[in-house]
């Protein structure tokens, strides 16, 4: 093996820099300078020459925040100034009582100006840097000892692993709150649902639990972020006069400090910042418990001091609880505008988030197995934000004996028509369709739509009003109405009413695919409408398809097919098509059009890197002959993902979600397969 030359090691020093920079700039300022790909190209290029000479290998290298598969054990660290906690305030009235107790500690009348921090809902942790280089990190634990998670906080981004700028002293020790923002937590659970595992209850048991994993390796893959709160040196001279200049200086070393910091001078000011960020609070992309008011100038908080095991001049001012427990009275079955039917908890009322809840949805029965939810039960809810409360975890150790477990119906509660679960879907669906109350008013919503039916007039609240007062069941009823009935409505004049009339009576001859779309079959949108139409020439001919002649049609699969099948199949709906045509609806014959089905129709595709045999434009172009649809980004919906040299976020993203991935070759023979090889 060749040694480095000063040439490699220069090299070296400045990807860690740069690469630093754009972390730097990518989690602390908020402003990424660089394209992920261009990232990915030095990464990968440090990477390759860290691999090659061995001995240039550093634990502060960018390359090492992928962790290690390797087991580390928690060593108990003791903490040289303790990790003291915080007094709460949970009123106004106590606000007012904190900030009366610092002015007379402080003998002074003046307003004390305040920093007001958001109280970030994750874990303290404490971190060490010795001439600027991460040396240990450690988790709060009981205050005065923790443990020591060196190895799990280097995974975190925005932790710098060597501090930047002038200013850094031989020793400091920077706190902070490590957590998990609200996207991150959604997309961890679902990936761990996806795998059948154990969900988090909330962002901050993810945290913790990420925190706490043995192999660094699977910390560095949890969306964790830090924010520094405090300084310690050991050196108090080194230290800015106040608490804001300490983050600010912080900042300046490579921490990310929280945006919504801000001044306020005097008590009236901080209970603004309260309500002002408690307004702010659902909109926030992490989860906060409140706010943390700190005595701003330094010296006022040594002459403070502390009295047992909080500081006298901080206080946690909280905000209401977004999770509490409760009990599961009952789970009914609830049916959608679009037929779904769904489980909804019935709750022993619960003040939560700031309202009092009594219903939860459960989603569906696939939610309900996997918290294993029994009627009885005792349970987590959660209501963040202006989010449906949700039933976060059972107690097991609190269901009462013989607790009756939860089943789907049979049948339609609202309707009695069969409940059909397609395979592969978690939602279960009333088969009831036009003839289910509960999905009535949307289907005729549907079906006098713009692109259905067109009828001018009728509008979601008269359509409301027609349903409720029992004048339409049915789409075909539409066609019984008459002036006089529709005149003595509520805000219906009888120019109105005789306008809409007119508007029905004109959507009687319709053209067959609008009439087809306007049914509102499960995805039976405008395109597939129109390509079963003039496939088919007639309502008749497509009722009778069976599946494979249906999947004959371009743009159709198996799941379309299912939804025509099984929509045809139902009597009700034939009986309303039965009295559609008998109140004069009659579609315009269709010219039958048979085009040859596409391999690849219906499917969306997306290229990434760069193809050594052909362009772009001319792999998209074959792609759409194919019949596939060529999209700039991947998500679970993409069929696949062709990947050529140098690919970047893309592979990375089709490989996370686990889409399948063409090399260039393949994309060649696919080509040459269907005959589009030019
Ligand atoms: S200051 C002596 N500032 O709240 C000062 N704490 O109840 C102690 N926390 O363990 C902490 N955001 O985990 C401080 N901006 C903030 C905070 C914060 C969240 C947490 C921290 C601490 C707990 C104290």
């Amino acid at each position: 093996m060749s040694h480095a030359t000063d040439e490699i090691r220069r090299r070296v020093e400045t990807l860690r820099a740069d690469l630093d920079d754009h972390n730097y700039r990518y989690y602390v300022l908020d402003d990424p300078r660089v394209t992920d790909s261009e990232y990915d190209r030095q990464f990968r290029e440090l990477q390759q020459l860290e691999q090659d000479y061995p001995e240039l290998a550093s634990p502060d290298s960018p390359t090492q925040r992928v962790g290690s598969p390797v087991e580390t054990s928690f060593e108990t660290v003791t903490h040289r100034l303790p990790m003291l906690s915080l007094d709460n305030a949970f009123s106004d009235e106590e606000m007012r009582d904190f900030d009366r107790r610092v002015r007379e500690r402080l003998g002074t009348d003046d307003d004390v100006e305040y920093v007001c921090e958001p109280k970030l809902d994750g874990l303290a942790v404490s971190l060490h840097y010795e001439n600027g280089s991460l040396t240990l990190a450690a988790t709060r634990g009981d205050g005065y000892s923790g443990e020591d998670i060196t190895a799990n906080i280097r995974t975190i981004r925005s932790v710098p692993l060597t501090l930047r700028g002038e200013r850094v002293p031989a020793m400091v020790e920077v706190r902070g709150e490590v957590y998990m923002p609200k996207d991150g937590f959604e997309q961890l659970n679902r990936r761990l649902a996806e795998q059948g595992e154990k969900t988090f209850v909330n962002p901050r048991n993810a945290a913790a639990g990420s925190l706490r994993q043995k192999q660094s390796r699977v910390t560095a893959r949890r969306p964790l972020e830090m924010c520094a709160y405090s300084l310690a040196v050991t050196d108090e001279r080194l230290l800015p006069e106040t608490q804001w200049d300490a983050l600010q200086l912080a900042r300046e070393w490579g921490f990310r400090i929280n945006p919504e910091m801000r001044r306020a001078t005097g008590v009236d000011a901080c209970l603004e910042a309260y309500s002002d960020l408690m307004n702010k609070r659902a909109d926030l992309p992490y989860e906060i418990d409140g706010i943390v008011f700190k005595v701003n100038r330094l010296d006022q908080q040594q002459a403070l001091g502390f009295v047992s095991r909080a500081p006298r001049w901080a206080i946690a001012h909280k905000f209401p609880a977004q999770e509490e427990m409760t009990v599961i009275e009952d789970v009914e079955f609830q049916v959608g505008r679009t037929g779904a039917v769904t489980p909804v908890a019935r709750l022993k009322p619960v003040f939560v988030g700031g309202v009092t809840v009594s219903n939860a949805t459960l989603h569906n029965m696939d939610e309900i197995r996997r918290l294993d939810v029994h009627i009885g039960d005792t349970v987590f809810v959660r209501r963040a934000g202006d989010v449906i409360p949700q039933v976060v975890k059972v107690v097991p150790e609190r269901r009462p004996d013989g607790a009756p477990s939860v089943t789907l119906p049979t049948t339609c509660p609202v309707c009695d028509s069969d409940v059909i679960q397609i395979e592969g879907e978690a939602v279960a669906r009333c088969s009831g369709g036009l003839y289910c109350p509960a999905q009535r008013k949307e289907a005729i919503r549907h079906y006098a739509s713009r692109k259905a039916m067109d009828i001018e007039g009728l509008g979601d609240k008269l359509i409301e009003v027609l349903v409720d007062q029992d004048l339409v069941q049915t789409v075909a009823d539409l066609y019984r109405l008459d002036a006089s009935t529709l005149a003595r409505l509520d805000r219906m004049g009888p120019k109105s009413a005789a306008n809409l009339v007119e508007a029905i009576d004109r959507s009687r001859t319709p053209a067959l695919w609008r009439f087809l779309y306007a049914l509102g079959i499960r995805e039976v949108g405008e395109a597939t409408a129109k390509g079963l139409a003039s496939y088919f020439g007639s309502l008749d001919a497509i009722a009778e398809a069976d599946d494979e002649a249906l999947q004959a049609v371009p743009d159709v699969g198996p799941i379309v097919a299912g939804h025509v099948r099984s929509f045809f199949d139902q009597s009700h709906n034939r009986d309303t098509l039965a009295a559609l045509a008998e109140a004069g609806v009659h579609w315009q014959p269709e010219t039958i059009v048979r085009p040859e089905k596409q391999p690849l129709s219906g499917q969306t595709w997306v290229l990434t890197g760069t193809l050594s045999t052909l362009t772009r434009d001319e792999a998209k172009e074959r792609l759409e002959r194919l019949g596939a649809k060529v999209a700039g980004s991947v998500s679970k919906k993409t069929a696949c993902v062709v990947a050529g040299e140098a690919a970047g976020s893309k592979l990375t993203k089709a490989e996370q979600l686990g889409v399948s991935v063409l090399a260039e070759d393949g994309l060649l023979s696919l080509f040459r397969e269907h005959g589009v090889d030019e």
